[in-house]
This record gives C-alpha cells, structure tokens and sequence, in this order.
C-alpha cells in the first residue's frame, strides 16, 4: 500500500539511475530521498548508499587516516570489518561485546600506545552498532559515549552507530544518531561503493520512501503489541523456570529475536517450526562466531493466534530437549 502511493506520488520517475552517483547518477529523487531520511533520523545530512554493507565499507575505509585508532566491538557486523580492512587506521582493537570495563582499557592501552591519540592530535573511532540482532541486546550508548568522552577529553573520540535494524531504537524507530555533518563531501569522494557502482534505481528509493512512511504508522504500534505479546507468553509460561537458559533476550523487547540452541539443534528447531508453518532462520557458524541460535522475526501483521502457536511450539520443543539432553548445558 505504501510502495503504490510512493510510487503513483512522482508520475514523471524514470526507472534507472543510469549512472553512479559521481557521473549524473544523484538523481533529484535520490537527493529528496536523502533530505528525507535526514530529517527522519534528526540528522543534518544523509548519505544513500545502495546497502548497508556498503555504507560500513565505505565509512570505515574512508574516514580513519594513519594514525587514527578503530576500537570495535567484538560483535561487530562483517560489513564494520571489511570496512575497517580497507581502510588504513594504523590501530584496531575489540572490546568485550557491550562491556564498559573492557572498552575503558582498550582505550587505555590505545591512549599509551599513540602520543598522538593522547594529545587529542589523531581520532580514536568507537564502531557498535545499537541493535545486535544475532545476539538480542541493545548496545549502551549514552554509558560508552561517556566514558569515550571521559578517556579522550580532547574530543578526539568519534562514535559510529550501525543502525542496520531501522525501527528498534528511537522515535518512530528512527535510530539513535545519524552520520553528521562534516563527512559526507569527504565520503562521496573516496568511498569506492559510492563512486564506482551505479545509484539507486526509482523503485528502491520509493520502496524506501514507503518504509518510512510504515514506521510513522499504526503497524508500527501493532508490531510492539505483537512483541509484547510473544515475550508475556515467553516470560509468564509456566515452564519458564526449567527453561531459564533458555538464551531468548529478556530485556530487549524487540523484534528481532534470537533463540541460542545446543549445538547441532538449530536447524532442529527450524524443521519443527517449519512444520506448524513458521518461517525461522537458523544460523551457525561462520555467520555467528559460536554458539548456533535460530532467529525470528516478528512482524507487524502477525495475529495473536500464530504468536501463541509459535511461543507454544517453541517451549514444548526446549522441553523436550531438556528431557533427552545432557542437562546442565541444554539451552531452548
Ligand atoms: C548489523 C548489520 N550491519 C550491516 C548489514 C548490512 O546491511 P545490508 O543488508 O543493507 O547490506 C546488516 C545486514 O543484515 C546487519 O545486520
């Protein structure tokens, strides 16, 4: 419905971009797409590009010159590290997923490592993302920004946040931050993704137009029932004790939800959903680094009846695994 209106709203589109977005590709769609997507997330200005895998590569592979330092979370996505390997910061640490402590001494050990980070004379770049789907757990971005703050009191520091699950975080989903200022101009000049692929065609632009336009709508408050039905059903089921491992985020609350399996179950449980005609995605490594989980996605236009069918097949199949798995490791 959102994709026609964006649609039938520019009667004149032309389909292609016809170029990349150096050569004629910035199409005036493309430019009100981007002034759009600014004024959603609150920013000054947005940068379009054709996925998030490119934007990660070309923000990290752009913007670090020598002598800046990258700390990374551990869970940071492929995309983050791609980009980073392209690029040419001369410092890359990880800190423990989400933990303060451990991003207090990587900055440590990366402030007397460079007298030039210490003096506030080259930027230290923190990459998260705000959402970390494979793992269902928000990063704490006011508590890291202000400890980057407290250990670069230069201002050298500079934030980078992977928004990649639009909808989650902020108002209307909007995220916690977007790119500012200041960047962009530099980006479009050096990002080899921005620069030597072809912009985005009409349809993908209105797609994007109409993705927003859901986010600012009812489906919007229907999605958060439905995830606050499944996680009451989840959290009030009566076997929820025996199933305290059960590895399902407990103070996310979103919709993207990660179930963490015994190895070699993953797929497992993914058949026996299939079978009551629920779509699921189990996923092992290498896209996930150990543990195997099966993720699912809730959507706007689930009814209660399908949320109490599959929070109902997914706790009578962990069930049965406690039953005939080595206790103390099983998980749901
Ligand atoms: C956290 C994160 N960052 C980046 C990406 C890449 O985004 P895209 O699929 O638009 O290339 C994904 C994709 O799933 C992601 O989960």
């Amino acid at each position: 419905m959102q994709l026609s209106l964006s649609l039938t709203a520019s009667p004149e589109f032309v389909i292609g971009a016809g170029a990349s977005r150096c050569f004629g590709g910035s199409t005036k769609e493309v430019t009100k797409l981007e002034r759009l997507l600014a004024d959603f997330h609150h920013g000054k200005e947005a940068m379009f590009f054709n996925s998030g895998y490119e934007a990660n590569v070309g923000v990290y592979s752009t913007l670090p010159q020598p002598g800046d330092a990258i700390i990374h979370d551990t869970m940071a996505h492929a995309s983050i590290h791609d980009g980073i390997r392209y690029g040419r910061a001369s410092i890359v640490k990880a800190f423990a997923h989400n933990d303060l402590q451990s991003l207090d001494a990587v900055l440590e050990k990366v402030k007397l490592g460079s007298a030039d980070i210490s003096c506030g004379r080259r930027t230290v770049f923190v990459a998260l993302e705000s959402y970390y789907s494979m793992e269902g757990d928000i990063s704490p971005i006011p508590e890291i920004l202000s400890h980057v703050r407290s250990a670069l009191p230069a201002g050298n520091g500079v934030l980078i946040v992977g928004e990649a699950h639009l909808g989650i975080v902020g108002p209307n989903g909007s995220g916690y931050m977007s790119l500012g200022t200041g960047e962009g101009k530099y980006i479009a000049n050096f990002a080899r993704g921005l620069m030597y692929s072809t912009g985005p065609s009409f349809p993908t632009v209105a797609a994007i137009r109409a993705s927003i336009a859901t986010l600012s709508s009812t489906d919007r408050e229907q999605l958060r029932a439905n995830i606050m039905l499944f996680y009451q059903l989840i959290l009030m089921h009566p076997r929820r004790q025996a199933l305290s491992k059960s590895g399902i985020s407990k103070e996310a609350f979103v919709a993207i939800i990660p179930i963490i399996t015994k190895q070699g179950q993953c797929h497992k449980l993914q058949q026996r959903l299939q079978v009551y005609g629920f779509r699921t995605h189990a996923v092992r490594y290498p896209a996930v680094p150990e543990e195997e989980r099966v993720r699912l996605m809730l959507h706007a236009d689930n009814k209660p009846d399908e949320i109490k069918g599959f929070a109902r097949v997914l706790m009578e199949w962990g069930w049965e695994i406690m039953q005939v798995g080595p206790r103390p490791e099983t998980r749901l």
